[in-house]
């Protein structure tokens, strides 16, 4: 495995500036998860890591070695693609042993068979090995699709959404393979995902991306509590961050223009009387939508509460973010 860094990494389509000055290091080791809305040139920075795009101006460093040069194949990346490619004539057994048969690796026939093996018990297909790529669910090809990066021992795994299709319970469960992964093989991954469980629980560093540029890199808890923007702010947490008028409170302190209030934020009891608009039960949780001259907010309150849409519940913060005009935060 090994370290990977960006530097000033930029890419244009045409007229259109795409990736804008990205600069990034993914520490040997470690488990980078980029989060951004679509669009936000995630796909497009791990196709410049992989050698399938070329940037136009930057620098890519993998263990050590300028690789703008290289192909995909002497970079030693395993991608798993958004839209999971499979070989679709060949079977399950086949599609995972194929990454393992290249020239290059000469892996013996015994070991690419344990190597399937493994892979496939840790992905839950064992029972599939010998259909046809095209007899599979969904779920089932996006799995084989990371099982064929899964069977390579890489500089740096790159995935790019790769639970997306799978229902909750296979996620939950594939995060914590993943995970294990990570930790026992000493993995160096980076992670496309809009799942922040994922993001939250996986990552080493989160990088949150706005249009092409890196916004702010850090610990999934800084990223959280510590954000620098408010754009930054509402990509972790859910329910989401509430942005108010932050003259809805008094105590702003100058130059902000916006609370960002997270539900842990807003104390019920005390403060504001605001109106409940809606009481959501999603059995493990109960989220209160709220409103307080004439803004939406959301929070969560006990999971078996009374409250009815119409009652009154007082409202302060018990701390906050707040941010400037720009959406920058005012410390
Ligand atoms: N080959 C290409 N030619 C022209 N424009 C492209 C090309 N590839 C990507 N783009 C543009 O670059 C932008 C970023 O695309 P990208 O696929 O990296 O986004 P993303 O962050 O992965 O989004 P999503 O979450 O939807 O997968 C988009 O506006 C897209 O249209
Ligand atoms: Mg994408």
């Amino acid at each position: 495995m090994a370290e990977v860094i960006l530097r000033d990494v930029t890419k244009a389509f045409g007229a259109t500036l795409a990736v804008d000055r990205l600069s990034m290091t993914i520490e040997d080791g470690g488990f980078v998860v980029l989060l951004g809305p679509t669009g936000a040139d995630k796909t497009t920075t791990l196709r410049l890591i992989s050698g399938l795009e070329r940037p136009d101006g930057g620098e890519i460093r993998i263990d050590g070695r300028a690789v703008i040069d290289e192909t995909p194949a002497q970079r030693d990346v395993a991608m798993v693609f958004q839209q999971y490619s499979l070989y679709p004539h060949m079977t399950v057994r086949e599609n995972l042993a194929f990454p393992l048969r290249s020239p290059i690796l000469r892996t013996p026939e015994d070991r690419i068979e344990q190597k399937v093996r493994e892979v496939a018990e840790v992905l839950r297909i064992s029972g599939k090995l010998n259909n046809r790529a095209t007899a599979l669910s969904g779920g089932e090809m996006q799995r084989v699709s990371i099982g064929r990066a899964l069977v390579r021992d890489p500089a740096i795994y790159l995935m790019d959404e790769p639970l997306s299709s799978l229902d909750a319970k296979l996620r939950g469960e594939l995060r914590l393979e993943l995970k294990r992964i990570h930790a026992g093989l000493g993995a160096t991954l980076l992670y496309v995902t809009h799942d922040q469980v994922e993001a939250m629980t996986m990552a080493t560093r989160v990088g949150v991306m706005d249009e092409g540029r890196l916004v702010q890199f850090g610990s999934p808890r800084e990223i959280y509590e510590d954000p620098v923007s408010l754009y930054v702010a509402g990509r972790l947490g859910l329910p989401r961050i509430n942005a108010l008028p932050a003259d809805l409170f008094a105590g702003a302190p100058s130059g902000a223009s916006t609370i960002g209030l997270r539900p842990e934020h807003i104390q019920q009891g005390e403060g504001r009387p605001s109106t409940v608009t809606r009481v959501e039960h999603l059995g493990d949780q109960t989220r209160l939508h709220l409103t307080l001259d004439g803004h939406a907010l959301v929070t969560l309150t006990e999971v078996h509460t009374k409250l009815e849409p119409g009652d009154t519940v007082n409202i302060q913060p018990r701390s906050a973010l707040y941010f400037d005009a720009a959406g920058n935060r005012t410390r």
